[in-house]
C-alpha cells in the first residue's frame, strides 16, 4: 500500500468585472502606461464592480465552484474551507464561512488565513499538511484579495501595482505507489520575519487625515530586494530537500507582483523565461490571488500535464514567503 499524501484535483477563478489598463489609470492620476509597464511588466488589473455588489465572496465562489466541478466530488464531500485573504470582506463573520454558505458546503470547518500575498501558499501547506495527518480528506483552499479598498491613489508608486482577484484548489487524499509519476504535493516551506521596518504595510488610522484609514504603503525598493532574495532561496531550500535539480523542473510559478522580480528570481535560479508562467501584465499582483490564478489559468490552456514538476514560490506582508513542490 502507497503512503497517504494529497494532490490538487480542481482549480478555478474568479473575474472581477472591471478592466483597467494602464491609460485609464494615467487619466486619474499623474502616470503613464510607459512608466508602469517598463517598472513593471504591468498593462491592466481587474477590479470588483463594488457598486454592483460584486465582493471578494462572489470571485472567491466563482473560483471555487469551477475547482469543485472540476474535481468531480459532491458539496458535502468538503470538509473544510481555507480561505487565504488579508481582505476579507468583514473580520466577522469570516470570509470562509461565507464561501461555504453560498457553496452549500453543509459538512465544512472553515478558517481564514492571512498571510498577505503568501496566503494561498501557506494554505496549501496547512491543507497538505491536515489531509497528510488524516484528519481531512477533501479541503477546498481559497486565496485572493480586494486590494481596492486599501489603495491610496494619492501614491502613485503603490496604487499602479495591485488589482482584485481570486481563484481555488481542492486538495485532496491521494495515495502515492510511484513518487515519479503520481500526482502529489512533494513538500513545501513557509518562513516568516517581521517587517520591523514597515516596509509594506496597511496603515493604522492617522490622526492628521481621518479620511485615510487603512491604506497600503510600501517601500518599493526594499519589498524588491527582500522578495528576490526569498524567493530565491526558498525554492533552493524545497528542491535541495526533495532532492530535485532545478532540470527537472517543468514549471516556476511564482508569486506575480512584478516581471523584474520573476526575472530576477528566474535569473538566480538559471531557470529559463520559457519555464517561469507570467501573466502579471493582465492582472496585476493579486495578493493572494496571484498563485491560485495562475495555476487554474495553466489548467485551462491544459499547460499543466500529469506528471510534471511545478514549483511555486511566494513573497507578501508580514514578511512571509515560502516555495512548494507539486508532482501535477
Ligand atoms: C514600486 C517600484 C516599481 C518603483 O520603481 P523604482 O524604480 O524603485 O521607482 P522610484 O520609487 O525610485 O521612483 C522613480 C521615479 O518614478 C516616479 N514615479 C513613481 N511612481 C510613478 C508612477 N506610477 N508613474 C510615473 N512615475 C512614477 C517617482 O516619482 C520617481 O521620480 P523622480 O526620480 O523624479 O523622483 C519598484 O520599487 C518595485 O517594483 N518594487 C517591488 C514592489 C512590489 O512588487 N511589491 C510587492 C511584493 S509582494
Amino acid at each position: 500500500m502507497g503512503s497517504r499524501r494529497s494532490k490538487i484535483v480542481g482549480t478555478g477563478l474568479g473575474y472581477p468585472a472591471r478592466i483597467v489598463t494602464n491609460d485609464d489609470l494615467a487619466k486619474k492620476i499623474d502616470t503613464s502606461d510607459e512608466w508602469i509597464r517598463s517598472r513593471t511588466g504591468i498593462a491592466q488589473r481587474r477590479f470588483v464592480d463594488l457598486e454592483n455588489g460584486q465582493t471578494i465572496t462572489s470571485i472567491a465562489v466563482e473560483g471555487a465552484e469551477k475547482a469543485l466541478k472540476m474535481s468531480g466530488l459532491d458539496p458535502l464531500d468538503i470538509s473544510f474551507v481555507l480561505c487565504c485573504t488579508a481582505t476579507p470582506e468583514e473580520w466577522m463573520p469570516i470570509e470562509a464561512a461565507r464561501i461555504k454558505d453560498v457553496l452549500g458546503l453543509e459538512r465544512a470547518a472553515c478558517l481564514d488565513v492571512n498571510a498577505a500575498c503568501s496566503g494561498f501558499l501557506y494554505g496549501l501547506h496547512l491543507a497538505d499538511a491536515l489531509v497528510k495527518s488524516g484528519a481531512h480528506a477533501h479541503i477546498l483552499v481559497v486565496g485572493g484579495d480586494v486590494f481596492q479598498r486599501i489603495l491610496n491613489w494619492e501614491d502613485r508608486t503603490t496604487c499602479v501595482l495591485f488589482g482584485d482577484g481570486a481563484g481555488a484548489a481542492i486538495v485532496s487524499v491521494t495515495e502515492l505507489n510511484d513518487p515519479k509519476k503520481d500526482s502529489h504535493i512533494l513538500g513545501s516551506r513557509v518562513y516568516a520575519a517581521l517587517d520591523r521596518d514597515n516596509n509594506l504595510t496597511v496603515t493604522k488610522k492617522d490622526p492628521e487625515f481621518p479620511a485615510r484609514t487603512q491604506l497600503l504603503t510600501m517601500n518599493g525598493r526594499e519589498v524588491f530586494k527582500w522578495a528576490t532574495k526569498c524567493m530565491a532561496q526558498a525554492c533552493m531550500d524545497i528542491m535541495t530537500e526533495q532532492k530535485i535539480s532545478p532540470e527537472e523542473i517543468d514549471w516556476v510559478v511564482p508569486h506575480q507582483a512584478n516581471i523584474r522580480i520573476i526575472e530576477k528570481v528566474a535569473e538566480f535560479l538559471n531557470f529559463p523565461m520559457e519555464k517561469v508562467y507570467v501573466n502579471v501584465d493582465q492582472w496585476g499582483n493579486t495578493s493572494a490571488g496571484t498563485i491560485p490564478i495562475c495555476l487554474a489559468e495553466m489548467n485551462d490552456k491544459g499547460l499543466l500535464k500529469k506528471g510534471q514538476l511545478i514549483l511555486v514560490t511566494s513573497f507578501g506582508g508580514g514578511f512571509t514567503w515560502g516555495s512548494i513542490l507539486i508532482r501535477w
